[in-house]
């Protein structure tokens, strides 16, 4: 959702810039641009497209610069265009932004009415012009930078240099995610930790209401809503620092030619990473999470709000908790969550699941959660979030940096550790006797095995994509624990080979949804044997009966023969783990089919991978 990107110190600034945008280029690739110190001037080159864009509009050589400000942009206001590329500029103040200036209007026509004269269609646009304007009233820049800014209502991560501030750039933050990277008398800001790993892996993650003035040798810190008064001066602050376990490698293709290939292949390591510190005791998670026996013997609900694939998982978490500790659970989408009348009784748990942990849906969720008085946690991918920094207590998944825009092992590390969760639960409520918590625990122990025979399929899944070229719409169809599956296997059709997709409670296809089938609709069926694996084989009966191709994805191929077109066979688990292996095949399958559609899967059209406006 747009990514920005600043850079002051030793090293030519334009390289460091674009090399950066290249890592946040997941988060918007409609148009990308860059600002630069550039003698007395600010030198700016921006264009429609991608970061290769950018950088064939680039000077050969680039400039000398050391200090600037790049952009990726995922459009909000104003269509993709040269002209709504950041950086925006006028009277030698340049701006890149993320986020949503919800009173640009309103600023807009203000300044339209002084004599202002807007370039492009964003709402961005009014930053620039308003500090400009202030500077014509005869204020200093900094001074009316600290004014403007007080002005604008909405979310933003703003990056803001000026020739009248030379050897300054300027990080501000306000409900958009923003990290300052600190080096050896150097200072690189971005919206994503990525940006900067190959430089440094020391970050402060900014607060709302923060600016950082950067200069070649300080970094200085401070409120912008100071107690001289709003814009009046400085109240300084120190930032905390804090040192990033990720490795600049674990953001590479490492040899693949996609993210999203290599993020499913990771899955047997990333699931373990994010169970090792608890699989041998469950139990131990819970006092690390501030959740106290009583908390958990008093608790009526457990409230999970989350969006897209995180809500999925946020699905398998209802079924494994409700299955083991027979706590009931409520699963909302985080953006519905938000402006409903929330029923929360106390002793609830609300619990919010993001990758990033800067979606501004689940954000938001959390905090109306905390508001009313539940305890919260977050089951997030990224230390140091906006999510993991608000919420009472943090699990954390530990699947390294995840860079395809379509989520794959986030999704798996979330179900790993809801899983773990969901145990430790059910065996401290006294619900989960220890004989059944050891069969659960020596399978999740033995799940990196059985994820890496599930990726096995890989050929076979690429061969089945391959028959799929003419398909105008697909089905996707579980029960129970894998119902969510079929979820996510639409889900991830839909956003990588742009086919259509509906995922179903298979039971429910009678009800509606058996009217679309014809021979040219696919149905893909999760059917893992265990307690409904006869009445699934019913819904299959159902829907071949009219003429559908079937592809199954089971532990049970023999029992499938003449029943399912076709096969892909996953190894068996526990029943309440059965999700694990099932997504896999899924995973694949939307992959090989955007792949061989000729889409860039990385990066499919419209969407960002963090979605941090509402
Ligand atoms: C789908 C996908 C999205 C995210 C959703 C939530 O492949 O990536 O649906 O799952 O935007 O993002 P997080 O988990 O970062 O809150």
């Amino acid at each position: 959702m747009c990514g920005i990107v600043g850079y002051i110190g030793g090293r030519s600034a334009l390289q460091v810039l674009v090399d950066g945008l290249r890592r946040l280029e997941y988060r918007g690739y409609d148009s990308a641009g860059v600002a630069y110190a550039n003698g007395g001037a600010i030198g700016i080159h921006k264009t429609r497209g991608r970061i290769d864009d950018l950088q064939n509009i680039l000077p050969n050589p680039m400039p000398e610069a050391k200090a600037g400000l790049g952009h990726t942009r995922w459009a909000t206001h104003g269509a993709p265009s040269d002209r709504n590329a950041h950086p925006h500029s006028t009277g030698g103040i340049a701006v890149v932004h993320n986020g949503i200036i919800e009173n640009y209007q309103q600023l807009k026509s203000r300044l339209i009415a002084e004599g202002h004269e807007f370039a492009s269609d964003t709402d961005t646009e009014v930053i620039p012009q308003l500090i400009s304007g202030y500077m014509r009233q005869g204020m200093p820049f900094e001074a009316a930078m600290r004014r403007a800014i007080l002005e604008l209502k909405g979310s933003y991560a703003l990056g803001i240099m000026s020739v009248w501030s030379p050897g300054k750039v300027f990080a501000v933050r306000n409900g958009s995610p923003l990290v300052v990277g600190f080096g050896q008398g150097e200072y690189f800001f971005a919206s994503d930790i990525p940006a900067f790993l190959p430089y440094t892996k020391k970050f402060s993650f900014m607060e709302d209401g923060q600016i950082f003035i950067l200069s070649a040798g300080e970094a200085m810190l401070e409120y912008l809503d100071s107690d001289a008064g709003p814009g009046k001066g400085p109240a300084q602050t120190v930032p905390k620092i804090v040192e990033i376990g990720w490795t600049a490698e674990m953001a590479e293709k490492e040899g693949y030619d996609y993210f999203m290939l290599k993020e499913i292949y990771e899955q047997p390591k990333t699931v373990m990473e994010t169970m090792r510190e608890w699989l041998d005791n469950p139990l131990d998670m819970l006092p690390a999470m501030g959740i106290t026996t009583r908390m958990i013997l008093g608790l009526r609900r457990l409230h999970i709000a989350a969006c897209g694939t995180s809500y999925h998982a946020a699905l398998v978490g209802k079924y494994a908790v409700e299955g083991l500790a027979h706590i009931p659970v409520e699963v909302e989408i985080a953006s519905e969550f938000r402006y409903k009348n929330l029923l929360i009784e106390k002793n609830s748990l609300f619990v919010s699941i993001t990758q990033s942990g800067e979606t501004a849906d689940t954000l938001a969720a959390q905090r109306e959660a905390a508001k009313k008085g539940a305890y919260t946690l977050t089951i997030c991918n990224v230390v140091g979030s906006t999510a993991s920094r608000e919420a009472d207590s943090v699990l954390y998944t530990r699947a390294g940096p995840e860079i395809g825009v379509a989520s794959t092992k986030a999704f798996t590390a979330q179900i790993a550790a809801l899983c773990l969760l969901a145990v430790a639960l059910g065996v401290r409520r006294g619900r989960l006797i220890a004989d059944e918590a050891e069969t659960i625990t020596a399978q999740l122990k033995k799940m990196p095995l059985l994820l890496e025979k599930a990726l096995a399929s890989g050929p076979r899944v690429k061969d089945i994509a391959a028959t799929l070229d003419d398909a105008r719409s697909m089905l996707y169809l579980g029960r129970g624990i894998n119902y969510p599956i079929a979820l996510e296997g639409a889900l991830k059709l839909k956003e990588i080979s742009y086919v259509h997709a509906e995922g179903y409670p298979a039971g429910e296809m009678k009800h509606g949804p058996i009217a679309l089938i014809d021979k040219r609709m696919p149905v893909v069926v999760v059917i893992p044997m265990g307690s409904l694996f006869e009445k699934t084989l019913s819904n299959i009966e159902e829907v071949k009966a009219r003429g559908a191709r079937v592809i199954a994805v089971t532990d049970e191929p023999a029992s499938l023969h003449g029943k399912a077109d076709e096969t892909i066979s996953v190894p068996s688990t526990h029943p309440v783990l059965s999700p694990f292996v099932n997504v896999i095949p899924l995973q694949m399958l939307a992959f090989h089919a955007g792949v061989l559609r000729g889409n860039d899967v990385d990066k499919p059209r419209n969407l960002a991978k963090s979605v941090t406006v509402e």
